[in-house]
């Protein structure tokens, strides 16, 4: 292919570009010596299917190392680790010749009750942005593309395809792109995909704010988008608004309508062009199919990755276990793991690790196990609990694994609560009436709620969906052959009535409308300072760290400036471990409400028993800056900011202050006759001129209107002054209002 290869091709060619062929692949135009090429799911996994499968994670695939889906990547903290999962997907996409992988995704947990939470990262945009950009980077650095989805607001699988949320410019900015936007800036995706739902009203694939203003003018965006599987509604319009890919196949009609439409003037040729320009240069600069990948090597790296993603919610020191103490093992998912979610980005593994099978092979010999409960079915079964409690009274310790079955979440449906299947905590009831200490695994792709059992339990281990190594992930943590260092990507709630959307999730009458706005997760909880049972941010260790030596040093102002924090991070245990440094930021503002903090900037750090670090962070105009809704910019406003480094967004260690110049406000609009009393006085010279015209016949004794004296003035500012002028008692001649308004104007050199 040359550079010009697109002069060679004719209209309908141009067309034929910018759709599927068929499920996974391009359209190729042999005659022009232009392939097609293969895009799959993704994205904790490859999902390479025939060219007849399907998108919704049913047919068969072939095997690929499943490593934990976005919860688990995002529960690590950790974008070199990601970024090395990120190498080995794209090892695996080269070996089975798919040349863009279908992730991540970027969007925000709204609620926990997104049936398709599992695939995303986190409550956060930033820790969201900077895990998806080292996915990414791994995904391309072996020569493969990724694409980033679903663009945009997508929190929801109810009614995905027409739902249209309604969120207002300041929260889109300040928490749905932001996370995109690091992706689009810092990784430079090959593609970006499209979100099935409307949003303000317009279909995503549809919308020219999204597509071209934002993501292209403002971003940058050099690469493909590409729709979601049939998000298109209408293939013109996607075009229009900067849509270049429609996937899967719609058939050559479609094709058709768009050389119709261009035919007859109603699409621009330039735009189809500009599509299937970009749509050829992602062709060009596709990679063919090579090499193999070691399956034992990536499965290795699988429970790596999974043993740094599990989350220790609580532990009262009955972890680690040791390889002699007494310990039995019950729930069925000890045996049968649920190690991912439903639907397109199902995995078929190349292997299955589950946690009873490597405990007993840690400790090097049986442990008594009991399944307690099936799974799939919530009734309680006498024989199981029986079974489990004889288990359990014999053992010091009791691991009882439990979790989702898999039908409680899934592409394609919300959940309705938070709880536990009544089975499992019926079980939980029985195993810790015998006396046993109880440790709880949890394998749940959204949050389950804890409160109401949690203080039954010794420790809880969050496994989250840890991939096809989980089970021995689990059991590395458990017996502390690794430390456990992952942390809270999104709040776990008291209860499900006390998160931000509960009110307007999953919406009525085809309209969400997000009226939390940018109190989303932790930035909600903490706002109104509410309980939750662990908070955004949090995760225990085997081992201890202390935070001192906090320092703030501040170089330039406005937009350029930068603020460097340094923290020291000391290991106070005995136990070689990793904490998360997390950086929150409380900003000031005249205009708007904000959240209480935000987090800004994290590091995992390893570090030996009584050693200690250095961590360095660069904060910059955005993390203290917020969406101005009216002048529509990013803004900091003057006044003192705190900077916060913890260990979650509750447990904060030190802090300090820094004084904020803020944004250079604009030059006011002029004044006008409609403009408030207030407005006026604000102008430089408004008063002088109101006082000397608002003047009382003679007789009265007072040099001017009343309305210009305290506290008639409290309460009048916000009249307009034509209005104003219609009083009694203002002495305002309405005839000279617009002179007035001129010379204000004039004096303030507006
Ligand atoms: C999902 C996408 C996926 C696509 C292809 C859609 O239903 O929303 O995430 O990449 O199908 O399977």
């Amino acid at each position: 292919m040359t550079d010009n290869a697109l002069d060679r091709l004719t209209l309908a060619e141009r067309a034929a570009l910018t759709s599927g062929e068929s499920l996974w692949r391009t359209q190729a135009i042999e005659r022009a010596g232009i392939p097609s090429i293969t895009l799959s799911d993704g994205p904790h996994g490859v999902r390479r299917q025939p060219d007849d499968g399907d998108h919704l994670g049913v047919g068969h695939s072939t095997p690929a190392t499943c490593f934990p889906p976005a919860v688990g990547l995002g529960s690590s903290w950790d974008p070199e680790l990601v970024r090395r999962v990120g190498e080995a997907l794209g090892r695996e996409s080269r070996a089975m010749d798919v040349q863009v992988l279908l992730g991540p995704g970027v969007n925000i947990k709204r609620s926990p009750l997104c049936g398709r939470n599992f695939e995303y990262f986190s409550e956060d945009p930033r820790l969201s942005g900077v895990l998806g950009a080292a996915l990414v980077l791994g995904i391309q650095s072996q020569g493969v593309g990724a694409a980033v989805k679903h663009f945009a607001a997508n929190n929801q699988e109810t009614d995905r395809m027409r739902v249209s949320a309604e969120v207002d410019e300041r929260t889109l900015r300040e928490i749905y792109l932001p996370a995109f936007q690091h992706v689009v800036t810092v990784a430079k995706p090959w593609m970006v995909m499209s979100a099935y739902n409307r949003v303000n009203g317009v279909y995503a694939s549809e919308h020219p704010w999204l597509l071209t203003e934002v993501l292209r003018d403002e971003w940058g965006f050099r690469g493909v988008v590409v729709s979601d599987w049939g998000a298109v509604d209408d293939r013109v319009a996607a075009l229009w608004a900067g849509l270049d890919l429609e996937m899967p196949t719609s058939g050559r009609a479609s094709d058709a309508s768009v050389v119709k439409a261009v035919e007859a003037g109603a699409l621009d040729q330039e735009l189809l062009d500009a599509s299937a320009a970009r749509v050829l240069a992602l062709v060009a600069r596709a990679q063919p199919g090579e090499g193999t990948f070691d399956a034992g090597a990536h499965h290795r790296l699988a429970r790596e990755v999974a043993g740094q993603c599990a989350v220790l919610l609580k532990n009262d020191g009955v972890l680690p276990l040791g390889f002699q103490d007494s310990v039995a093992v019950v729930g069925e998912l000890a045996r049968t793991p649920r190690y991912q979610g439903a639907g397109s980005s199902h995995i078929v593994p190349t292997r299955l690790d589950d946690v009873l099978t490597e405990m007993r092979a840690l400790a090097g010999r049986e442990l008594e196990y009991a399944p307690g409960y099936r799974l799939g079915d919530a009734g309680r079964s006498p024989e199981l609990e029986e079974e489990a409690r004889a288990v359990a009274a014999r053992a010091t310790t009791t691991v009882v694994c439990l979790g989702l079955p898999a039908e409680d979440e899934g592409e394609g449906y919300d959940r309705t609560h938070l709880e536990l299947p009544d089975n499992q905590r019926a079980l939980l009831d029985v195993v810790a009436a015998t006396g046993t200490r109880v440790v709880v695994v949890l394998s749940n792709g959204g949050v389950v709620r804890v409160a109401d059992w949690d203080g039954a339990a010794s420790a809880v281990l969050e496994g989250w969906l840890l991939g096809q190594a989980g089970g021995g992930a689990i059991a590395d943590i458990l017996y502390g052959e690794v430390n456990p260092s992952g942390r809270l990507a999104e709040t776990i709630p008291l209860r499900l009535e006390d998160t931000a959307s509960y009110l307007d999730f999953p919406g009525e009458l085809g309209t969400v409308r997000y009226t939390e706005g940018v109190f989303v997760g932790y930035r909600y909880h903490d706002a109104l300072d509410a309980a939750v049972s662990y908070p955004f941010g949090h995760g225990l260790s085997y081992t201890e760290f202390g935070y001192s030596d906090l320092d703030v040093h501040t170089r330039g102002s406005g937009e350029e400036l930068v603020v460097r924090v340094s923290v020291r991070i000391t290991n106070l245990g005995d136990r070689a471990g990793q904490e998360v440094a997390q950086v929150y930021v409380a900003a000031p503002s005249n205009d708007v409400r904000r959240p209480a903090r935000e987090l800004r900037a994290f590091r995992k750090v390893t570090l030996e028993p009584g050693a200690s670090t250095t961590v360095r962070f660069y904060l910059a105009f955005r993390d203290f800056a917020y969406f101005h809704p009216v002048r529509r910019r990013w803004t900091i406003d003057p006044g003192t900011a705190t900077i916060h480094v913890g260990a979650s967004s509750r447990d904060l260690r030190v802090a300090a202050t820094l004084v904020l110049e803020g944004s250079k406000r604009p030059v006011p609009a002029a004044i006008t006759p409609d403009s408030s009393l207030a407005d006026w006085l604000a102008a430089p010279g408004g008063l002088d001129v109101l006082q000397r015209e608002m003047r009382p016949p003679a007789e009265t004794g007072q040099s001017h209107s009343r309305f210009l004296t305290e506290p008639a003035l409290r309460m009048a500012g916000s009249v307009p002054v034509r209005r104003l002028a219609r009083f009694p008692g203002a002495y305002l001649d309405p005839e000279r209002l617009d002179k007035l308004a001129d010379e204000v104007n004039e004096r303030a050199g507006w």
